[in-house]
């Protein structure tokens, strides 16, 4: 056991050094290796050292370097080392985060995180909260909270009664939301396609005065940071009003919300604390390993009528049973990360990592805009999106940017335009590596431009 641990520490060691001088993206030899994952399976086994060797030899080369400091793919983050680190000490623990009694290490960790959580979110000491997946299972998880709750407001036990026959749910979402929003949507039967759809300004939020007249069971959903500009729906205006007119207020704050633990960008997120619910991800912004993400609840009891185990939840007794709350039984015990890395970071570190990452952004934009490209949008969180010409040419800097492999950026498309979104999100990334992209993405961006491409 020693050996073979003591193996895997050095092993992820090497790993982690070499991320600086390897290319972000795996080589085409890299992928076509990991054929050999699919061999025979063997009818001995095989020694357990040998086991960790062959993935290491087939695996780590195969990798996408998210873990390094120029992968600005998506909206991930990195992981801290002390979140890291405390990962594996609790994969070693092997706890069951089910119950208090399955693992007393495990409830307790939830409720300091709990705790912590409330404060950075400004949510009420009684909120209550889910560890879960990501920020897919927490919309899914705050949803079905909102989806008991305005229910029950008109005489409706979902729980028991389901769907059938009950009284329409009103769906309200900006133009601009997130596909895993609406995945959440269509898991708990409410249908994509009765979603009504709010209209959106030009960076994707939704607009202050597009709120309709409001009846009947319905749950607004906001978005903290859209995932191509960063952009937030304005929570102060809506929700006040939205609450007022009885509706329930959801927010996919997956990435975006972590702005509130940062002065300087606090106000981006004004008016969130008053959400019924709000979904976050740990595994972005906070840079905890995946999977880890987090439903926070303004009436904890509607979150334990949705998710309790006991199909007639029982009163709440003085303990708090996690399995009342998470969609999940058994589980791992993922407060061991998110605890590690607010305890690493404090008040302090957490707004440092938020602040940082925005800075960059806002380095990279300036640095693009100086060399006369397009930056699509207006850069105040940790997302940019830019253009390099028509849109073939912004596809082919984005494959030659990946194939150079120096940094790491996708494609999206905003207002019907191919871009470069290019997302900071990891406590890896320096100013010296926000250069060395930029330099790398200028060299690609001027041998795949024509001057006619060129915006500027
Ligand atoms: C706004 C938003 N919501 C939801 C998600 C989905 O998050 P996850 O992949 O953690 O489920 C993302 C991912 O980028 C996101 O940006």
């Amino acid at each position: 056991m020693d050996e073979l641990l003591n193996d895997a520490a050095r092993r992820a060691q090497a790993y982690l050094k070499g991320l600086d001088n390897r290319a972000v993206a795996p080589s085409a030899e890299a992928l076509a290796a990991l054929s050999e994952l699919a061999g025979p399976w063997s009818e001995q086994g095989m020694d357990a050292t040998e086991v960790l060797a062959k993935l290491d030899r087939l695996g780590g080369p195969a990798t996408m370097a998210s873990a390094g400091a120029r992968y600005f793919g998506f909206v991930t983050g990195g992981s801290l080392p002390v979140a890291l680190a405390a990962n594996w000490l609790s994969a070693a623990w092997d706890q069951n985060a089910f119950s208090t009694v399955s693992s007393p290490l495990a409830a307790s960790l939830e409720i300091a995180c709990l705790g912590w959580l409330r404060q950075i979110f400004g949510l009420p000491k009684t909120a209550g909260g889910a560890f879960v997946t990501g920020a897919t299972m927490a919309n899914f998880t705050g949803l079905a909270a909102a989806r008991h709750a305005v229910l029950a407001r008109v005489g409706w036990d979902v729980e028991q009664g389901g769907l059938f026959g009950a009284p329409p749910i009103t769906i309200l979402v900006g133009d601009e939301g997130h596909a895993a929003l609406l995945k959440a949507v269509r898991m708990l039967g409410l249908g994509e396609a009765r979603v009504k759809r709010l209209a959106v300004d030009d960076q994707g939020a939704i607009r202050g005065d597009s709120l309709p007249s409001i009846s009947g069971p319905t749950i607004l959903c906001l978005q903290a940071g859209n995932v191509n500009s960063g952009a937030f729906d304005p929570a102060d205006q809506l929700i006040p009003q939205a609450q007022g007119m009885g509706a329930w207020v959801h927010v996919d704050g997956a990435f975006g919300i972590w702005a509130k633990a940062a002065s300087h960008r606090a106000s981006l997120a004004a008016g969130y604390e008053l959400a019924d619910s709000l979904a976050v991800d740990g595994h972005k912004w906070l840079n905890v390993p995946y999977d880890s993400g987090i439903a926070l609840v303004r009436e904890p009891g509607a979150l334990r009528a949705a998710m309790s185990i006991t199909a007639a939840y029982l009163p709440e007794g003085s303990v708090r049973e996690p399995y009342d709350f998470t969609p999940e039984c058994s589980r791992r015990m993922r407060g061991a990360d998110i605890w590690a890395a607010l305890a690493y970071l404090g008040q302090k570190g957490l707004a440092d990592l938020v602040e940082t990452c925005c800075r960059h952004a806002a380095m990279m934009a300036k640095g693009l805009q100086a060399s006369g490209y397009e930056v699509l949008n207006e850069v105040k969180l940790n997302q940019v999106l830019v253009s390099f010409g028509a849109d073939e040419t912004t596809e082919r800097v984005i494959a030659g940017l990946q194939a150079d492999g120096t940094a790491w950026c996708g494609g999206t498309h905003w207002h019907g335009r191919a871009a470069m979104r290019i997302s900071f999100s990891s406590h890896a990334t320096t100013d010296a590596d926000v250069v060395k992209s930029l330099e790398a993405i200028l060299r690609v961006a001027a041998s795949n431009s024509t001057a006619s491409d060129n915006t500027g």
